[in-house]
């Protein structure tokens, strides 16, 4: 089979399962491999919310020394160099302190954005002081950095709405989303949408499509988009398995559209080339998918943590694509390297600008 076949085999012969293992890790270093070396050409200002936090002041002082971005921390400057300097790091990073020196121009610019959304004066004045979120989004916005990371120390949701409300969506997009790309020992996969639309309408389907089939472009990954559900082209029809074949229709009558795409059609035709083949050989895919496109966050965010935990599969991301700038929000519990990553696929959004 095409796929890790998991760990029960590997338990039986851990010889093979180191290679499977460094196979599959030695595909995914490749691609991060490409991205940080991009992102090294030409290092962008990268802001980081959550600038006090351990990982994040680590994190910070790897893209410094590796030349990957240029970190600013936001955050207490007393704190953050405190701690990086009982973290033993040899670093006087780039600060921005949201209660030191003069901000008014943040948080007038806040007020200007959001005062016809509720928003009061004093309340953009208190957002740009304690929400660094809010800080991080205007800078960006303000072109005082180019990206922005965060998401370590917040639910996802609230760390989101702020560069949704602040930032907004790119001018082609009216919908941002969640992509994971996971690599398996001999193929790549990009998942979305896996954070953030809830129940994406066939519109929303479609663009999300495009969008990550931008981004896996920008990993060298020629797309093939499959639109899941639970039924094959039609086999059951109902509210529910319409939705990702109409969209799979918009995208077909799209003419910007240039990549394979189809369904809707259930996970094992999207990624199995013998029930493509033989089955269904009418499709537009005549290779495996390797952009799955769910139909619904539930399906999104459970899939890509199976195939992640039980697949063995390495996972870059999420990575937020349709914003109007790069930003992207980490979950709680990643880790530094999951930080630099990040990073850097944010530095190259950035030099595309
Ligand atoms: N794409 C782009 N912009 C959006 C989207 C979207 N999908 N949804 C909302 N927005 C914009 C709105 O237009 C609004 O902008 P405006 O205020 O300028 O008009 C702004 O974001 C805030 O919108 P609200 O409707 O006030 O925000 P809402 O409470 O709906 O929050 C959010 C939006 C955070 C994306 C919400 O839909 C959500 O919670 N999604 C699920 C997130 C989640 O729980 N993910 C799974 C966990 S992730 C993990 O694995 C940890």
């Amino acid at each position: 089979a095409a796929m890790d076949s998991g760990s029960a085999r590997s338990e039986l012969d851990p010889e093979a399962y180191e290679e499977r293992l460094e196979a599959r890790l030695g595909k995914s270093r490749e691609m991060m491999r490409v991205v940080l070396n991009k992102a090294k050409s030409d290092p962008k200002r990268l802001a980081l919310a959550e600038g006090t936090d351990e990982k994040m002041i680590r994190a910070a002082y790897q893209l410094q020394e590796q030349g990957i971005a240029h970190p600013v921390l936001i955050g207490s400057a007393e704190k953050i160099r405190q701690t990086a300097a009982d973290l033993g790091l040899d670093f006087d990073p780039e600060v921005a302190d949201p209660r030191s020196g003069e901000w008014d121009s943040y948080a007038n610019r806040l007020y200007e954005l959001r005062q016809r959304k509720g928003m009061t004066k004093n309340e953009a004045h208190e957002l740009i002081r304690r929400d660094t979120n809010y800080f991080a989004s205007v800078m960006v916005a303000e072109n005082d950095a180019d990206a922005m990371l965060t998401g370590l120390t917040h639910h996802y949701p609230s760390a989101l709405r702020p560069p949704l409300q602040v930032i907004g969506t790119a001018p082609d997009a009216d919908y941002a989303a969640g992509v994971y790309m996971l690599t398996f020992k001999n193929r790549v996969i990009f998942c979305a949408d896996t954070t953030v639309n809830l129940a994406p309408e066939a519109d929303v389907l479609a663009e999300i499509t495009k969008h990550t089939a931008e981004l896996a472009r920008r990993f060298n990954v020629e797309p093939r988009a499959a639109m899941l559900s639970y039924s094959n082209f039609g086999s059951v029809d109902n509210q529910g398995t319409r939705k990702p074949r109409d969209a799979v229709k918009l995208l077909h009558d799209d003419d910007e559209v240039d990549f394979a795409v189809d369904g809707e059609m259930q996970a094992d035709t999207a990624v199995v080339e013998d029930i493509l083949e033989g089955t269904y050989e009418f499709s537009e895919l005549d290779d495996p998918a390797n952009v799955l496109v769910f139909p619904n966050l539930e399906a999104g965010n459970i899939g890509y943590k199976l195939l992640q935990r039980l697949g063995g599969a390495e996972a870059i991301g999420p990575m937020l694509v349709g914003m109007d700038k790069p930003v992207h929000v980490l979950q709680r519990g990643d880790e530094v390297k999951d930080i630099v990553n990040l990073a850097g696929v944010a530095v190259v959004d950035a030099q595309n600008e």
